[in-house]
């Protein structure tokens, strides 16, 4: 990692106020936000007296991902939503494959469904490997202020080998699972409008199944070593997005976690039920979407409570804090644990990172269960109808959280007009509300240091946001910090 200030603004800026008091007007900028999937750029607010008032999450870049889909056939929508993103791809394809379902007006066969459930899961455990053990077990493993030049996963793979190779085990098996199903690793396109293209063979079942037993231990090692660790990091969890808010996640009607279907619960920061039992396709009764001039990202917020008053968040922690129970033996037994750990209903995102390894460890379990189902390689995987509806809606589980999208369709299925609605817009207003947090500890005076860049990276790495993603953009970007005058006057950056 190189860290550089600007020279052009921060040397500029930094020490004005040359009329001999200090100008206390500032705001510091951090950009790009490193270990993160995106583009981004995050600003620290002051106050005359030097105080932090504000800060921000930006997402700079926007391709208008929703307004490309106009004009298209409603039968391409989840092969091209794929291409939305090259980290969560499957994501995309499931959640906009249910939208085309409910415009068919069809239920994918009852195998059909349970093989895009599987290969969602394939898509949380490689997703959820890949943010815990690549992107934040070096903060974890070698502490927040360690030298950058070890706090990377070659540094772990160096001091834990097998922390390492356990990263690299699981993001294996869960990628194996999309390319063994979906056909393609990148943009799989074996989900298709009304269920999967082509049944399971019992071959790649036997393959999949084979690694479970491996999968599972290595994510158990992963959360033993995890708990030993845990007061170490207890200064840190204290300010890290540690706040009260609403959670919200989908449950089966068990109240188990589901990442596939199932229910929207919202619960609040007591978890008393805000909502419970909402068929997720009336999601526009209940979110909210405000936009902000400085983001591209939009807000989304609790309606009944108003914004910025309706703040909630989504994702693992999330989908722990609203389901009674995950609805696996191991994954049970691991979220009692949690629960006497760090409460029943846990406020502080750094839990997220815990959270992540027990979702993922639920995610292998329900894997086996739905291979070992007696009819998972039925042949009837799809159902076809022509358009029947001109509105739909698809809800399901991304890694980082409740993905929505909705279109609607002319009669001859002709996409009008598309809204989406990701894990990073969801919890925007969380982001911004822990980068604050952080910079109200960490920032001392009118320059960013690096103890403070560190943890406004590793707090919003809490996340794990998908930036093109939430920018609805093609491709990879990166990230800048600024610290910000009253009047907005820059007067220290920093890029990685
Ligand atoms: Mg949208
Ligand atoms: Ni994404």
């Amino acid at each position: 990692m190189t860290c550089y200030p600007d020279a052009s603004q921060a040397s500029s800026d930094r020490g004005s106020g040359a009329d001999g008091g200090i100008d206390m007007s500032r705001t510091i900028t951090i950009d790009p936000v490193t270990r993160i999937e995106g583009h981004s750029k995050i600003t620290i607010q002051l106050d005359d007296r030097g105080e932090v008032v504000d800060a921000r999450f930006h997402v700079t870049q926007f391709r208008g991902f929703e307004r490309i889909t106009q004009g298209r056939p409603v039968h391409e929508m989840p092969a091209l939503m794929a291409r939305i993103c090259g980290i969560c791809p499957v994501s995309h394809l499931i959640a906009s494959a249910k939208a085309v379902d409910d415009i068919l007006a069809v239920e994918p066969p009852p195998t059909g469904q349970d093989l895009r459930r599987i290969i969602n899961l394939g898509q949380i455990v490689q997703s959820n490997a890949l943010s815990f053990f690549h992107l934040s077990s070096p903060d974890l493993l070698f502490g927040f202020d360690a030298d950058p030049a070890v706090r990377n996963i070659l540094g772990v793979a160096r001091q834990n080998p097998g922390l390492a190779r356990d990263g690299i085990g699981l993001r294996k098996w869960g990628q194996q699972i999309i390319e063994w199903l979906g056909g393609k690793r990148i943009h799989p396109e074996g989900i298709v409008p009304g269920g999967v293209a082509t049944p399971l063979t019992a071959e790649v079942r036997d393959r999949i199944l084979a690694g479970v037993p491996e999968a599972i231990a290595a994510v158990e090692r992963a959360i033993a070593w995890y708990k030993t660790d845990m007061l170490r990091w207890e200064d840190e969890a204290a300010t890290f997005g540690n706040f009260r808010s609403a959670f919200m996640g989908l449950v089966d009607r068990h109240g188990n976690v589901d990442h596939y279907g199932g229910w929207l619960r919202v619960i609040d920061a007591d978890g008393k039920f805000l909502a419970d039992r909402v068929d997720p396709k009336l999601f526009n009764d209940y979110i909210g979407e405000a936009v902000e001039p400085s983001s591209f990202l939009k807000s989304t917020y609790w309606k009944a409570m108003g914004y910025p008053d309706g703040i909630y968040r989504v994702g693992p922690l999330a989908r722990l804090n609203v389901a009674d129970r995950m609805g696996t033996p191991r994954a049970d037994e691991e979220l009692e644990k949690f629960r006497w750990r760090v409460g029943r209903v846990a406020g502080s995102s750094f839990h997220y990172h815990y959270a992540r390894l027990i979702d993922t460890l639920h995610a292998i379990e329900k894997v086996e269960e739905l291979l070992r189902g007696p009819d998972i390689l039925s042949k009837h995987v799809r159902s076809t109808a022509g358009i029947n509806r001109n509105e739909g809606i698809g809800v399901s589980e991304a890694p980082r959280g409740t993905l929505m999208h909705h279109y609607k369709v002319d009669d001859d299925g002709i996409v009008q007009w598309a809204n989406l609605i990701i894990a990073t817009g969801h919890n925007n207003m969380a982001m911004n509300r822990s980068v604050l947090q952080v910079a109200r500890r960490h920032v001392k005076g009118d320059t960013i240091t690096e103890p403070m860049l560190n943890r406004v990276e590793a707090v919003i790495r809490c996340y794990d946001p998908c930036l093109s993603c939430s920018t609805h953009a093609l491709g990879q970007m990166d990230l800048q910090i600024q610290l910000l005058a009253p009047d907005g006057k820059v007067l220290d950056e920093l890029s990685r």
